[in-house]
């Protein structure tokens, strides 16, 4: 598909622009206390935003940075120029971009692309996931007991009592493991391949999930709300698994949030 082509090119070239100015010295602007934006995220967003305009001119785009534009074209590109900037402003390697595309409110491709480990994970709807071109699927762990999980934190959590920290000490002493790796787009990748089992997490933005939804049920998983409902991109809140521990995740959620 034409889509999915452009949104891998978008993403590659991101990632390499991303690569060049990695670990070298940044400009850093504070959106919060804790809520950080580099120059790197704005030129990545400003060059995936040119690559996708000039090749669909007519569709409408929104990106974390703030290059929006809304057409009367029922496509929308959902874009993260850069998921995961605390690692990126540190340092740390765990980074990715996120490229999705919606046709009337449902997403039909996506792209995760991490340049570190050169994995570009995507999707299109009704065709499956694949990681660098490979199909992928999600695990088959069964139990709680035996599934790796991931989620984060949000940037209120100094203010919010909405602050995840319950859910987290629940699952960590029902799950086998529970990982916060700072990137929400590539935690969904990497349950969408099988290397996690499960996520959640809420005060999310659209740009940070469309890509990872679709990539999570062209892989055979399950997304919703936290109670088991259709997702919205635009309420934040998730729920992704293998589909087999679904059901566990949702009772923990139910009783940790009364
Ligand atoms: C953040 C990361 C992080 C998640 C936050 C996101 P950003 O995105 O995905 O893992 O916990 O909720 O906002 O700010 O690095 O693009
Ligand atoms: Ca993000
Ligand atoms: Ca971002």
């Amino acid at each position: 598909m034409e889509y999915l082509k452009t949104a891998e090119y978008a993403a590659r070239q991101a990632g390499d622009l991303l690569t060049k100015r990695f670990t070298r010295e940044l400009k850093i602007e504070k959106k919060g206390r804790i809520n950080l934006v580099t120059d790197a995220d704005r030129a990545s967003e400003e060059l995936i935003k040119r690559i996708i305009s000039e090749t669909y001119p007519e569709h409408s785009f929104l990106a974390e940075e703030g290059t929006g534009t809304k057409s009367g074209s029922p496509y929308l590109w959902v874009v993260d120029p850069l998921d995961g900037t605390t690692n990126f402003a540190h340092g740390l390697p765990i980074w990715c971009v996120s490229i999705g595309l919606l046709k009337d409110r449902e997403i039909i491709a996506g792209c995760v692309y991490n340049p570190n480990l050169d994995e570009c994970f995507t999707a299109e709807r009704g065709s499956g996931a694949c990681l660098n071109g490979h199909p992928i699927a999600v695990s088959t762990t069964q139990t709680l007991d035996d599934a790796l999980l991931a989620t984060g934190f949000p940037y209120d959590i100094r203010e919010s009592p909405l602050d995840n920290l319950s859910q987290f000490a629940s699952f960590a002493k029902s799950a086998r493991a529970v990982r916060r790796a700072g990137a929400a787009a590539l935690d969904l990748a990497y349950t969408a391949c099988g290397r996690f089992d499960g996520f959640w997490e809420f005060k999310l933005s659209p740009w940070d999930i469309a890509a990872g939804i679709l990539l999570i049920e062209e892989a055979g998983g399950q997304a919703t709300s936290y109670s088991g409902d259709q997702y919205d991109i635009y309420q934040g809140e998730l729920l992704a698994s293998n589909g087999k521990i679904h059901n566990a995740m949702i009772e923990i959620l139910r009783n940790t949030l009364g």
